[in-house]
């Protein structure tokens, strides 16, 4: 294997044309030399303007090509367990986009395929590497805001097209499955443990069916959190997290700007006016290329993921007991 990690990206998606393919370029470790699409014209495009050298009109030709060590699939959420495991099976390494699956069930089919073909497989949680979550981590960690009792957050935007994936049920859309997935992951890795049980309330689109409106209380056993997400609804995020003593708010959570500082406030609880409250700057970061490298140090020096099956896994088994607890109106918990 050469030195730095080769790329090659399934799919024109959004997300990969503007964050990920220039944060991989970016990367210390990684190189991209590969963009599939289904479309000939529209890899060759991408290629042309992101300075990719081979553009393919399949995601088998990219899949079959021997110079391509990972691949990033972005694909709509349906087709995040089948490509994925396709690409394992041509030997490729696999960061995945969130959310890894549909369901915990099929997120756990990958433990096999991993086991059968021995790659890395990834879920894309790129906050994991953004500076940010790792001093959050660290606080917590440190006890600085004492034991903690609760995370609160939003995730939101307006987003009523009814072409884009995020609108449409067999993509695996809705509010829950892509952004609340965020405060989920967030809120499981702060407690450092799964919730126990979760209650729910889902509001519908009428016409698209999807989720638009959700809102979540899970009990992590002497812990809450607490999250609304929605894709129909002002664009904003937030999360805090409150201890015994103090408390943590995280201004742009998951959305930091690239290579901009982000602010965590860190609040010592003395002052219910603010004035007990010490604004940390974290450099400016690319999440994206820090990502990339991550992965590619897992594969080339075999250190952990940042976020493997095993955590996507639980993520999903929480989703999962979501969306069952608003349907059954009761509480759920995650399987395990
Ligand atoms: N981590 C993050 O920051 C972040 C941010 C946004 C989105 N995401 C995740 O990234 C994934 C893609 O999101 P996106 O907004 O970038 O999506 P998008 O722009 O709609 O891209 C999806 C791509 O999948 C391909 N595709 C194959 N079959 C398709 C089908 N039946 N319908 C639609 N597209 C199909 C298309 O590429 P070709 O036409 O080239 O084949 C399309 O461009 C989602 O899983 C989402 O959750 C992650």
């Amino acid at each position: 294997m050469s030195k730095k990690l080769r790329w090659g990206i399934l799919s024109t998606a959004s997300i990969g044309l503007r964050k990920v393919i220039p944060g991989l370029q970016r990367a210390e470790l990684c190189s991209v030399d590969a963009i599939a699409s289904r479309s000939l014209a529209k890899a060759q495009s991408a290629a042309s303007k992101l300075g990719i050298p081979k553009a393919y009109g399949s995601y088998q030709e990219l899949l079959a090509d021997p110079e391509i060590d990972a691949i990033y699939n972005p694909l709509p959420n349906q087709m995040h367990v089948p490509w994925t495991a396709k690409a394992a099976e041509a030997g490729k390494h696999v960061l995945c986009e969130k959310p890894i699956a549909m369901s915990a069930a099929e997120a756990r089919t990958l433990l096999d395929v991993r086991a059968r073909t021995g790659v890395k497989i990834g879920e894309a949680f790129m906050i994991r590497t953004h500076l940010q979550w790792i001093r959050v981590q660290q606080l917590l960690g440190e006890g600085r805001v004492g034991a903690l009792r609760a995370v609160g957050g939003f995730f939101s935007y307006h987003n009523t097209d009814p072409a884009n994936i995020r609108n449409l049920v067999e993509c695996g859309g809705g509010a829950l499955l892509d952004i609340g997935c965020y405060c989920i992951h967030v809120a499981r890795h702060a407690f450092g443990r799964p919730p126990a049980r979760v209650v729910a309330l889902i509001d519908r689109d009428p016409a698209m069916h999807i989720d638009r409106l959700t809102s979540a209380l899970l009990d992590f056993g002497g812990g809450h959190c607490i999250f609304t997400c929605s894709t129909q609804m002002v664009h904003y995020q937030r999360i805090q997290f409150l201890g015994a003593r103090g408390r943590i708010e995280v201004e742009i959570p998951f959305n930091a700007p690239q290579g901009s500082p982000s602010r965590l406030f860190i609040d010592d609880g003395s002052d219910v006016t603010g004035r007990g409250i010490s604004i940390e700057t974290i450099p400016g970061c690319d999440q994206y290329a820090e990502q990339g490298d991550a992965f590619a140090r897992a594969v080339l020096e075999g250190v952990e993921l940042p976020v493997p099956i095993e955590d996507a896994i639980a993520n999903m088994a929480a989703i999962d007991a979501v969306f069952r607890s608003a349907k059954t109106g009761q509480w759920e918990s995650p399987e395990s």
